[in-house]
């Protein structure tokens, strides 16, 4: 269970000071108000303490607001977490005619790893929709960022894998030595064979969850497929598989500078179980609920690991009809954490009317 108590915004994009006091503890914020007002923008300055580029992936120049010549953009919050009180701050300053971005946490500086170990910040934008209807490479990197998230191991194998390939690949365009490539080849193998494992993990932890919680949302299965091998084969199987690959598609890579067999030829498939069909011959409003049910499921990972967190989301109803807006809320009450929405009319809350807090903004 977590809430923000207080928030006091200065020269974060269109709002120029912006202070709201929630010590009532409401559960659940409605940020209403027309097109332009800035509903999005005060639900990303919160983005921030999870996200080093926030909720629209920004970098800093667009954030400070252009109203004001001296830049001094501050986003206070006072939260509550685990029953702890806790003050997060972001400053950006500029300093030596470039632009400084400062955390800090009860007033001491602190990174953004120590913060997201006191709250996480989950969110829905309607930036995110293209996930479920563009093509594979958009859902890997939703779910690999989902899994670097909470998994600090995940993180490292990436960027060890990473740092592993483009040495492959400078090798490759340079002295091509037999011996170095078969040690790199190896580590990317090995790599390699740790990803597809860890996603694979992580997807039947979320498709457990979805199975036993969010049945009545939305039944979906998350399924990583590989044309290039079968992962039930055993490890030192695969590890083979993976390193003949490599090396046959050395000249191929070369010339190309990529990496053809990569960990990006996992394919990700959210398949609809109540439909029986992939989520790309969905509806707009049924692929909107499987990605609201991956992110729940996420919620839900979270909350039984005893981490809390704020759900935000924003334009949550648009695609969504009136039942299922109902559903969704009474699945997402289930977390007993505070939930911020965002819409441009008050009408669109209806069904929280007399629980929510309502904030207009104009
Ligand atoms: N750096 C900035 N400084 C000042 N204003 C900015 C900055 N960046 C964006 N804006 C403005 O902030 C305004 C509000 O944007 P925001 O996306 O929050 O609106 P919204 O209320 O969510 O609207 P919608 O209902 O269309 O989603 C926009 O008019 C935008 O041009
Ligand atoms: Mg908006």
């Amino acid at each position: 269970m977590a809430s923000i108590e207080k928030i006091q915004i200065n020269n974060f994009k269109s709002h120029k000071k912006f202070i709201t006091d929630l010590s009532n503890d409401p559960q659940q914020i409605v940020v209403y108000g027309e097109n332009g007002v800035g509903k999005t923008n005060l639900i990303e300055a919160l983005s921030f303490f999870s996200n080093s580029k926030g909720l629209r992936g920004d970098n800093i120049e667009k954030v400070i607001t252009n109203h004001d010549q001296a830049i001094n953009t501050n986003i206070k919050i006072n939260i509550l977490s685990n029953h702890q009180k806790y003050n997060l701050s972001l400053s950006i300053k500029e300093k030596e005619s470039k632009l400084q971005k400062i955390l800090y946490l009860d007033d001491k500086k602190a990174s953004l790893i120590k913060i997201k170990e006191i709250i996480s910040f989950i969110w829905l934008t309607p930036y995110m929709d293209k996930i479920m209807y563009e093509g594979q490479s958009i859902k890997r990197k939703f779910l690999d960022k989902m899994i670097a998230q909470n998994n600090k191991i995940f993180n490292n194998q990436i960027i060890d894998y990473q740092k592993n390939v483009s040495e492959r690949i400078q090798v490759l365009r340079s002295s091509k030595d037999e011996k170095w490539l078969n040690i790199i080849e190896t580590k990317i193998s090995e790599n390699m064979l740790e990803i597809f494992k860890t996603r694979r993990s992580y997807s039947v932890i979320l498709n457990d969850i979805i199975k036993k919680n969010l049945e009545d949302f939305r039944l979906i299965e998350i399924i990583y497929n590989n044309v290039n091998f079968n992962f039930t084969e055993d490890k030192n199987t695969l590890l083979q598989l993976f390193k003949e690959k490599l090396k046959t598609n050395r000249d191929i890579d070369e010339i190309s500078k990529r990496t053809s067999f990569s960990i990006n030829t996992d394919e990700v498939i959210i398949f609809d179980s109540k439909k029986k069909l992939n989520s790309e011959f969905c509806s707009t409003g049924e692929q909107k609920a499987c990605l609201l049910t991956i992110i729940l499921a996420n919620c839900w990972k979270l909350k039984n690991e005893n981490k809390d967190f704020i759900l935000l989301l924003d334009e949550a109803t648009s695609h969504i009809d009136e039942g299922n807006f109902s559903k969704l809320i009474n699945e997402i009450e289930k977390f007993k954490t505070q939930i911020w929405y965002t819409g441009t009319s008050k009408k669109l809350f209806q069904v929280i009317e007399n629980k929510a807090f309502f904030i207009h903004l104009q």
